[in-house]
């Protein structure tokens, strides 16, 4: 019989219709006369309750199947069943119906003296330990299904904007970032390194005949691609091989890099906010019972949280004006942990300052320092800041980095010699200046960030499905 999922069995109202189920065990409980199994297929966080009439030892008989206690024995909590039976609309409260079995096949035993998943309400740090197994639990379900829908989200949201999807390499011999936080790619025996005369490796017998990495940003090819296609992004994954053992830092994570020509640093940010405001919605609008649990469970304000970000505008602030509010505070007796005085990069405590406390609303920052953001921003006409507009949330701190780009050779090239960085790995991003240059800029979203507000979570780790941090590489 052709299997219905469970979300669209919940949505039934043909009673008497038999249909087939099949899915994970969550519990099963009952007395001598009746079994109840809670059933979960994934396809819902709602499970639906499977009805199994026990055959009482008085060998009563009334209608319908009635099953052993010795078939129903291998139906444990994580088993997994497929089960056939009549559509009755259910007694209990919170279900509207449930299935009264007739057929239960079990698929695949779940042992209860070793099924990991025994109780409910597992904490968050045991859960990452078996993280093969969490997306069977409640609270991992949700988070994966939002996370397809802020997928779903951010493909529908850049398609229906007229941008194309560009896919970026992830193997490269530049670092876009230059923080020199790459992982290296090598086929070369590590126990036989051949170098040079200087004791330089020498990679010319090394696959790609140069030294190159993962890669931790699209950007600089995702710029070619603007500079053709008029508006392109990417979505893929980067790496970065930062050894910082935060709650919002992952090494391996999802990036949506849009980049877009002709425009300037009004309408990036005007981008930013409408981009990041319609993927919230989103998740208002389609994740519901998932949402909502998430809210009942871990966050009482989350739902609230998301909804105050669709309806509010964001606060514009220049970088040296946030300085001004930071040191305000700090003469007021705010404590921070970390200084901050023009020049300095800000910490998420300065970040979430500003977002939480001073304003209560996200912040677009702009025009900071040069010196502490990448080589490739548009330098403003006071030669000391440049054209940045990182987006900073609520709980988050930064959500997305962005910039407008230089697009004068002269500039970019002054910039690049002055930082050193080696000119014969970036002669192809150069020429995207010397030939048809044109204003543009572009930013960069962590979509594990956006994750980490969607869901409320608060460890960049119960985000994404097989987390990938500094000694831990795990599943
Ligand atoms: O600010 P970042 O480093 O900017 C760039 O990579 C630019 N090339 C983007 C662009 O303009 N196209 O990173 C962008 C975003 C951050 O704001 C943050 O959300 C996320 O990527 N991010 C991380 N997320 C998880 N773990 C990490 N280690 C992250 N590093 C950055
Ligand atoms: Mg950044």
């Amino acid at each position: 019989m052709k299997r219905t999922e469970i979300k669209d069995a919940l949505a039934l109202t043909t009673y008497g219709q038999r249909i087939n189920v099949r899915g994970w065990v969550r519990s099963r409980r009952g007395n001598k006369n009746v079994s109840f199994i809670a059933l979960n297929d994934g396809s819902t966080i709602k499970n639906i309750q499977i009805v199994a009439d026990l055959a009482t030892s008085d060998g009563c008989s009334s209608e319908g199947k009635r099953f052993s206690e010795e078939e129903l024995k291998l139906v444990t909590t994580g088993a997994c069943i497929s089960a056939t039976g009549s559509l009755v609309e259910s007694m209990g409260k919170g279900q509207t119906v449930e299935i009264h079995a007739d057929e239960i096949e079990v698929y695949g035993t779940a042992d209860p003296d070793t099924y990991p998943l025994q109780k409910k309400g597992h904490s968050l740090e045991y859960l990452r330990e078996i993280a093969h197994l969490r997306p069977r639990t409640n609270t991992f379900g949700a988070i994966l299904r939002i996370r397809h829908n802020m997928a779903i989200a951010i493909h529908t949201y850049f398609h229906e904007h007229g941008y194309f999807y560009f896919h970026t390499p992830l193997i490269t011999a530049s670092d876009c970032e230059g923080a020199g936080q790459m992982f290296q790619v090598t086929t070369k025996n590590l126990y036989n390194i051949k170098r040079d005369k200087q004791g330089q490796i020498d990679y010319s017998d090394d696959f790609f005949g140069k030294m190159t990495a993962l890669t931790v940003s699209g950007q600089l090819e995702g710029e070619l691609g603007a500079m053709a296609l008029g508006k392109i992004y990417t979505f893929g994954p980067t790496f970065r091989a930062e050894n910082s053992n935060t709650p919002r830092h992952l090494a391996e994570f999802w990036m949506i890099e849009p980049e877009v020509a002709f425009i300037q640093k009004d309408e990036l940010m005007d981008l930013e906010e409408d981009f990041l405001k319609y993927c919230v919605r989103w998740a208002l609008d389609n994740c519901q019972d998932d949402l909502q649990f998430l809210n009942d469970m871990f966050d009482k304000g989350l739902i609230e949280r998301l909804k105050s970000v669709v309806d509010t505008e964001f606060i514009r602030l220049p970088y040296t004006e946030g300085i001004d509010i930071l040191q305000a505070a700090i003469r007021n007796g705010k404590k921070f942990e970390f200084p901050c005085n023009w020049g300095d990069d800000l910490a998420s405590e300065h970040e979430r300052y500003l977002v939480e406390e001073h304003f209560g609303k996200p912040v677009i920052m702009t025009d900071y320092p040069k010196e502490i953001k990448a080589f490739y921003m548009k330098l403003n006409d006071d030669r000391k800041t440049v054209q940045g507009t990182d987006v900073l949330f609520p709980s988050i701190g930064e959500i997305i980095g962005g910039s407008v780009r230089e697009e004068s050779y002269d500039k970019l090239m002054a910039e690049i010699e002055r930082r050193q960085i080696p000119m014969k790995d970036m002669w192809w991003y150069l020429d995207t200046r010397r030939f048809g240059s044109a204003p543009h800029a572009g930013f960069g979203l962590g979509f594990e960030r956006l994750m980490l507000f969607v869901t409320g979570m608060q460890n960049i780790r119960d985000v994404i499905p097989f987390p990938r941090t500094p000694k831990n590489a795990e599943f």
